[in-house]
């Protein structure tokens, strides 16, 4: 979708910013924002070009680089941390043979760090696009990602 048709759906009010750039970047194949795009996200709120880019760079769900259809968060503050007794990182980068920041050659899945998800209940957690998985262990992380692997070539 045109970003113009996005900033046509939401009143000029900065308190639309988030929401307005979720959805632009999130039907974009690249999901990714660019920097003239944020510039008229930023003229049409009347914001700050710089509070704008300070957005993006602080909300971990925003980005201004390319990313895969799927993007992978794995939360690595200390209550996943510790109870991570199988390496959630490791068993994901060699499950999708990248590391941390890369997406697969097929596009199809991005993989990132993240900060606390607000589920430390269910440590070690994992964020794939909106969705979060808790309690996770590597019989369930394999089921996680065949799941998502045979949805995207049904
Ligand atoms: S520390 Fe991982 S969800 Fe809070």
């Amino acid at each position: 979708m045109e970003l113009k048709t996005v900033l046509e759906k939401y009143p000029k009010k900065p308190d639309c910013l988030i929401e307005l750039l979720l959805e632009y970047q999130n039907g974009k194949a690249t999901r990714h924002l660019e920097e003239d795009e944020l510039k008229m996200v930023a003229e049409y709120l009347s914001l700050p070009e710089s509070h704008v880019f300070s957005v993006v760079s602080f909300y971990s769900l925003l980005s201004m680089v390319p990313r895969g259809r799927h993007i992978i968060q794995i939360c690595h503050d200390v209550p996943c941390y510790v109870s991570d007794d199988f390496n959630v990182r490791h068993t994901l980068e060699s499950m999708l043979d990248i590391g941390i920041g890369e997406t697969t050659e097929d596009g199809l899945f991005t993989l990132e760090h993240s900060s606390c998800l607000g589920c430390c209940d269910q440590s070690p957690v994992i964020r794939i696009d909106e969705q979060i998985y808790g309690n996770l262990n590597r019989n369930k992380l394999k089921a996680i990602m065949s799941q998502y692997r045979s949805e995207d070539h049904a």
